[in-house]
């Protein structure tokens, strides 16, 4: 897909059909983050591919309730890897680096899933204190957000957006 098709075409779906994602999508979303920049190229993220039904069921729990997170058949997991951070740079620049790097892969991975055709949503910023948990995994995490992902009947919705004269400036 041509990238001005790519990012007209990318809109946040949250109702996904039956049909299940092929593992070969989930590894070029994966794929796609590779090519995402990270600071310092740390890579500070780590990305947890959750199928598991009851797993899917607490993040969506836990996410507000949002009740249609778990309803797709792949939600990626993204949090923010503090400490490759923080043994690269310190305490100091820690704090804002490793959610840029995940952010920024997050936005990889979902125009990665809407160049293969399927729809997906950010969903963020909830679950902070239980996601990890949920993932089964250790360490110095924080979550950046989910990404529900899955085949989609939705139409891309006419955008609703400010001017860009009223969020920018050229000086
Ligand atoms: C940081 C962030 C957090 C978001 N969290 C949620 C969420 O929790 N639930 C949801 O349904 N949509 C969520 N969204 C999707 C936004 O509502 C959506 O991007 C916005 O309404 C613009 O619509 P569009 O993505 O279709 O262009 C989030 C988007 C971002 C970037």
């Amino acid at each position: 897909m041509e990238f001005t098709e790519l990012i007209e075409n990318r809109f946040s779906a949250r109702t996904f059909t039956s049909v299940d994602v092929d593992e070969s999508a989930v590894d070029a979303i994966l794929e796609a983050v590779l090519s995402a920049p990270s600071a310092g190229n740390r890579q500070a993220y780590k990305v947890v591919v959750v199928r598991d039904e009851k797993a899917k069921l607490l993040l969506a729990d836990a996410s507000g309730p949002q009740g249609w997170v778990a309803k797709a058949p792949v939600v990626f997991v993204f949090f923010s890897d503090i400490d490759i951070h923080t043994k690269s740079y310190g305490e100091s620049k820690a704090a804002a680096i490793p959610s840029l790097d995940s952010t920024i892969a997050m936005a990889f991975a979902q125009l990665a899933a809407t160049d293969l055709g399927l729809g997906s949503c950010w969903v963020a910023p909830f679950a902070h204190e239980q996601a990890q948990e949920i993932c089964g995994l250790d360490g110095n995490l924080a979550l950046a957000g989910l990404l529900p992902v899955g085949h989609t009947t939705e139409g891309r919705p006419k955008r609703k957006r400010r001017k860009s004269s009223e969020w920018s400036v050229k000086i």
